[in-house]
């Protein structure tokens, strides 16, 4: 049949092209749509630049500081005005400010130099400061952030910093420790009368001439030691009660460690600098660690066995307690490589601080510096070696001052009370 044909010739001319009304039609609405899309566009880029310009100025501004340099920031001055502490402090002086900032990379540092605003930053707004930054140097001295001081806000550090207040760190904890540091005060004056007597302390023609920076050094360390892992020595140590090669090795790696950490180093700001190690940080506190490792991981590994094979039953040190510790299941509370990170005893001065991360170990801080200081000036009397004209109190380029403290001993208590002390150490 002819009408059986699917398709009219008409129709199929008007599904493939247009009248040219038609296409006019199409063509104005096309044009209408790119318009109104480009008013769109034009629209809300406009509205979300106000609300930029609004947002930033209704937003504090930065407290005062240097200009940046585009990318790096200020590191190639605070670079070239090393040590870096020196050089903010000069800077805000001379910008007549108690706070300021200074962009480092892409890193806003702020800086404090009134009591009352470091108040407001460490106890009132805490919680917002409450968190550290990620460093190389803390990095490596929290074995990957697995410790408490300085570990960045999280589930890691609430668990660490709530093990050690409650059950590391507690008043039952540091009273039963008290023999321990009983035995190293003593040990302290011990070494110091030793000091005092020996010919080898001549300084300028003067006996009894002791370096006191090092006595103390050994002594903070060596409490700690002997509360973390019931030793005075790692070797032999000396005669006299003093450090052996081991312990001048442990100490000087642990003040290495404290003198880098949240120190300036270029490759904290500038990560991409980071295979340069500039400032030679990177190296130094790798070495250090390693040090220390050296000497810690043998007795903490020891340790982990006769507590797992159960030769140990009993806590007789501050390792035992870590290890130990179990929770609600009986299960170790601690890794290995947790109680490992943690035995780096904390060697911080200058203040406790406060808010939430205050020192935990503030009762112990406090009562081994005082009977440091206690011991000091009931056994002995101080004065100015003979020919020194007066202490130098000048600062090195760090924390510490730039010459050891010389001071000359000369004992006070009664001869039987140090010869009792010799005598228990024999
Ligand atoms: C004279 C002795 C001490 C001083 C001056 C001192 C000072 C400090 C300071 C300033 C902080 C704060 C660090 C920060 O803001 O990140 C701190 C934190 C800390 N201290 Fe001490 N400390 C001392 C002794 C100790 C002792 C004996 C222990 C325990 C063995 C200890 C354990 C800690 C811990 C675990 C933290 C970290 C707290 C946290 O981040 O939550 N400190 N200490």
């Amino acid at each position: 049949m002819e009408s059986s044909s699917l398709v009219d010739p008409h129709e199929k001319s008007n599904v493939l092209s247009f009248s040219s009304a038609e296409s006019a039609y199409i063509f104005m609405a096309f044009v209408f749509i790119i318009v109104i899309a480009t008013l769109w566009s034009i629209t809300l880029l406009f509205s979300s630049t106000l609300s930029k310009i609004k947002r930033a100025s209704s937003q504090p501004t930065l407290p005062p500081g240097p200009s940046p340099w585009p990318v790096l920031g200020c590191v190639p001055e605070m670079w070239r005005n090393r040590p870096a502490y020196k050089w903010v402090h000069r800077l805000m002086q001379q910008l007549d400010t108690d706070i300021a900032c200074v962009r480092l990379g892409n890193t806003h540092v702020i800086a404090v130099s009134n009591p009352e605003l470091a108040r407001e930053f460490l106890k009132k707004h805490d919680a917002v400061f409450a968190s550290r930054p990620l460093t190389m140097a803390t990095r490596i001295l929290s074995h990957g952030y697995i410790t408490t001081g300085v570990v960045p806000w999280g589930e890691q550090w609430k668990k660490m910093r709530r093990i050690l207040m409650s059950d590391v760190f507690s008043h039952s904890r540091v009273a039963w420790l008290l023999r321990k540091r009983t035995e190293e005060a003593d040990n302290l004056v011990r070494f110091l009368y030793n000091q005092s007597l020996q010919s080898a302390t001549i300084i300028n023609g003067a006996a009894g001439v002791v370096n006191v920076r090092t006595a103390t050094q050994q002594y903070s360390v060596g409490v700690m030691r002997r509360m973390m892992f019931d030793k005075r020595f790692f070797g032999k140590g000396r005669d006299d009660g003093g450090p052996g090669q081991e312990e001048e090795e442990h100490v000087g790696a642990l003040f290495t460690m404290l003198l880098h950490v949240y120190a300036f180093c270029v490759s904290d700001y500038l990560p991409w600098l980071r295979w340069l190690d500039l400032d030679g940080h990177q190296k130094t506190v790798s070495e250090a660690m390693k040090v220390i490792n050296k000497y810690q991981d043998p007795i903490v590994n020891d340790r982990i066995r006769l507590w797992r094979d159960g030769m140990r039953k009993e806590p007789e040190d501050l390792l035992d307690v870590f290890i130990s510790l179990k929770d609600s299941d009986g299960n170790p509370l601690l890794s290995d490589e947790e109680v490992r990170a943690q035995v780096t005893a904390d060697l911080r001065f200058i203040s406790f601080t406060t808010g939430r991360r205050g020192c935990i170990g503030v009762g112990l801080g406090s009562n081994v510096t005082v009977m440091l200081l206690g011991r000091l000036v009931q056994g002995f009397t101080w004065s100015i070696p003979q020919g020194m004209e007066k202490i130098d109190l000048s600062e090195a380029k760090s924390l510490f001052k730039a010459t050891p403290l010389y001071a000359h001993a000369k004992p006070r208590l009664n001869p039987c009370v140090y010869f009792s002390l010799l005598k228990s150490m024999s």
